[in-house]
């Protein structure tokens, strides 16, 4: 981090504190508080991080008043319409994107570790097939530690290499397995004469049976969801990875931790929440009564798939999965959905709503995502897991950078403590 060239001075209490500003390559400035309890004796106070920034990062910059999502300075338009997810992988993990031959021997490596321990499928049988896949996933990465030794040791360069190829490379191995085994239907085995989309949607629909062919339209729009979710700087799961692994924990403990935070609705489990409630609205006519709903205080409803922390204007991710999910209806005929027509009259009527346009509520990643998914013969209950599948890249390159800086630290945050002060225990009797 270049030397700071501005401060910003507070005073408290007739003292003056001068805390240095840096200045980053893009966004606004931040104002360095490290020293500040140390100086001053004081903590700040910002619960939600809405005005923190927790690390310096070189992986992804967000502009949401423009709508913009850059990784490594690329726009994310440009990655959808002309890159694919295991190049945005490489450019994520390493900073550059990779030239043929780099590019060839990353995606074979990655795919020679698309198989599993053997011995993890008993771990699957262990979890009620009414699981949720989420929940599956939790528990499997988690257990990964016990099955991979040989990548947990993070003081070491080359375990710490291993284990990223390992989450990538298995990570829609483990998903796609979640789901068989919660429909009652036999595993099945990567197959690494297919790319990395087409390889996934195999494992979830292909059974022994009778041959399944993966369309090449599918396969393309399944690239797209993963490299539209690959990575979105610090969101809550990044960050609980972040936190996890600042104590030294192992990477499969971290994506475990992350895949724990991704699945609230307000984060990842959003894309699940927003089809049910399209399907809960299920009519135009009736979308009036939840926009009614979603402006009440009184009512906890959200329109899911609306808002966001970061962005106040159009999530560059929303305008290609729209795209994306008008392509894939047409391929597959479905031209009256009833759920995509609630989803663009909901929007519509959204967007001009005084509430919605005030409070720069936009459709985010989530919205559209769900319509895709759908079309393509999944259950909400993997629309997560897919998102958990893309993420992982994101988190990985996030815990690499971490642990290459030398500043690193354990995250522990402070507190504003209201509770009581010391006192005296009171024995039962006399309470
Ligand atoms: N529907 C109705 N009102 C909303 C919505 C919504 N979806 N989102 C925010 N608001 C209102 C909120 O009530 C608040 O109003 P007021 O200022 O009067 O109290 C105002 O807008 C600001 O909301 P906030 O909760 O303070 O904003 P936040 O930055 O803390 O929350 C969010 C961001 C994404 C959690 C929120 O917009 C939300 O819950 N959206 C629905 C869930 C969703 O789609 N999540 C996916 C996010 S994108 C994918 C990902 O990152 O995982």
């Amino acid at each position: 981090m270049a030397e700071p060239t501005k401060s910003a001075t507070l005073t408290i209490d007739g003292t003056s504190y001068e805390l240095p500003i840096h200045t980053p390559t893009a966004g606004p400035d931040v104002i360095d508080i490290r020293k500040l309890y140390a100086q001053a004796n004081v903590f700040t106070y910002d619960p939600g991080f809405t005005s923190t920034a927790a690390c310096d990062s070189t992986i992804t910059f967000i502009d949401g008043d423009k709508g913009e999502l850059l990784h490594r300075g690329y726009p994310i338009d440009q990655l959808a319409a002309k890159s694919h997810y295991l190049e945005v992988c490489y450019l994520l993990l390493y900073g550059e994107l990779p030239d043929a031959k780099t590019l060839e021997a990353f995606e074979k490596l990655v795919t020679n570790h698309t198989m599993i321990h053997e011995q993890m499928h008993n771990f699957f049988r262990g979890f009620r097939r009414d699981a949720h896949p989420m929940a599956t996933m939790v528990g499997v990465v988690g257990a990964m530690s016990a099955f991979y030794h040989d990548s947990t040791d993070i003081n070491d360069e080359h375990q710490r290499e291993v284990a990223s190829i390992r989450l990538i490379a298995k990570m829609p191995t483990i998903a796609a397995m979640a789901y068989k085994y919660s429909i009652g239907q036999p595993f099945v085995y990567p197959r690494n004469d297919l790319d990395y989309a087409s390889n996934f949607l195999h494992m979830c629909f292909a059974v022994p049976a009778e041959t399944y062919h993966v369309n090449p339209v599918l396969s393309r729009a399944m690239d797209r969801i993963f490299t539209l979710h690959a990575d979105h700087e610090q969101n809550a799961s990044t960050s609980t990875v972040r936190l996890a692994s600042s104590s030294g924990a192992n990477p499969f403990a971290c994506i475990a931790a992350g895949i724990a935070c991704l699945w609230g609705p307000a984060h990842g489990g959003a894309n699940q929440a927003a089809l049910e409630m399209l399907r809960e609205i299920g009519s135009v006519d009736r979308i009036p009564e939840y926009i009614a709903r979603a402006k009440d205080k009184n009512d906890p409803f959200r329109l899911m798939g609306f808002g966001h922390r970061v962005y106040k204007n159009f999530d560059p991710r929303a305008t290609v999965m729209k795209q994306s999910a008008d392509e894939v209806l047409d391929l597959l005929g479905v031209h009256n959905n009833p759920t995509l027509q609630v989803a663009k009259e909901l929007e519509r009527i959204a967007l001009s709503d005084p509430y919605f346009v005030e409070k720069k509520l936009y459709p985010n990643v989530d919205f559209y995502s769900g319509i895709i998914l759908d079309a393509m013969g999944f259950p909400t209950a993997m629309f997560t897991p897919i998102f958990a599948v893309a993420r992982t890249v994101g988190w990985i390159s996030q815990w690499k950078e971490q642990l290459a800086d030398p500043q690193l630290k354990i995250g522990r945050p402070r507190q504003l403590y209201l509770g009581d002060t010391a006192r005296d225990y009171v024995d039962i009797e006399n309470r």
